[in-house]
């Protein structure tokens, strides 16, 4: 595999120690208060102390499936477009997926891997072609992962994900795994797509502000000059995990 680097986008360098994870540099920084302005969903709270401290809405758990892949390919990195050195990109509406993984109180979870998995651009998955042959784009990753650094933050580039049989609304299945902890899941669906509110487990998250956890725009890139997206995804668990502060 190739350390990637998007157009327009900022340079994920290939990180030596995290081998072979791509990471990102110069990202913007956010700071605190400018990121729970991004988190509309944040509500501050009186603590028994009287200090006000803020706690953010967390993002609801969904299952994790049965497509999570038994046999993970070989490249496992955060590019899911080109799979190793090939040539040849998926076919898809490509999407640049970024976003922040943050504790119960807001701060960034470093040492976090984040792992994708989703359908190819005719709704199969990678595990259909392991289990049962099914066609699949051979130049479709399929799965990635991603580790965080001290920001939190995480970046793929993918495909939009579309419908497949069974499921009306498209989404991205994301396992969330920090050490100590079993794996967390959950599932981001696409803002307006017009199958959601016909979708089983869409419909089963809870109510509207719930459901705008875990359903965000993918609007187009400025100035791709090739149609990509963009969407920004920040996942807020549910716990803090004691080993991801210095
Ligand atoms: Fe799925």
């Amino acid at each position: 595999m190739s350390p990637f680097r998007p157009n327009s986008q900022p340079n994920p360098l290939l990180n030596p120690t995290l081998s072979p994870t791509l990471y990102l540099q110069d990202k913007p920084r956010f700071n605190r208060r400018s990121l729970l302005t991004r988190l509309a969903s944040g509500v501050l709270i009186c603590t028994s102390s009287g200090a006000f401290a803020e706690e953010l809405s967390k993002t609801p758990t969904i299952e994790e499936g049965p497509y999570y892949p038994t046999k993970l390919p070989l490249d496992t990195d955060n590019d899911l477009i080109i799979v190793n050195d090939n040539l040849t990109p998926a076919i898809g509406e490509v999407t640049h997926l970024t976003g922040r993984i943050l504790d119960a109180k807001g701060e960034p979870v470093r040492n976090a891997v984040v792992e994708i998995w989703l359908v190819d651009h005719k709704g199969a998955y990678l595990e259909m072609q392991t289990r049962e042959r099914a066609a699949f784009d051979p130049n479709f990753q399929g799965f990635g992962r991603f580790l965080t650094g001290l920001s939190g933050e995480y970046y793929f580039r993918t495909i939009k994900p579309v419908r497949y049989p069974g499921r009306n609304a498209p989404h991205i299945h994301f396992a969330v795994k920090t050490k100590g902890r079993e794996k967390w899941t959950t599932q981001l669906f696409v803002k307006g797509f017009p199958g959601n509110e016909r979708d089983c487990i869409y419909r089963s998250i809870g109510d509207k502000k719930t459901l705008a956890l875990v359903t965000k725009e993918f609007v187009p890139m400025k100035k791709s000059r090739v149609g990509e997206l963009t969407a920004n995804f920040d996942i807020v668990l549910g716990y803090t995990p004691e080993d991801t502060h210095v």
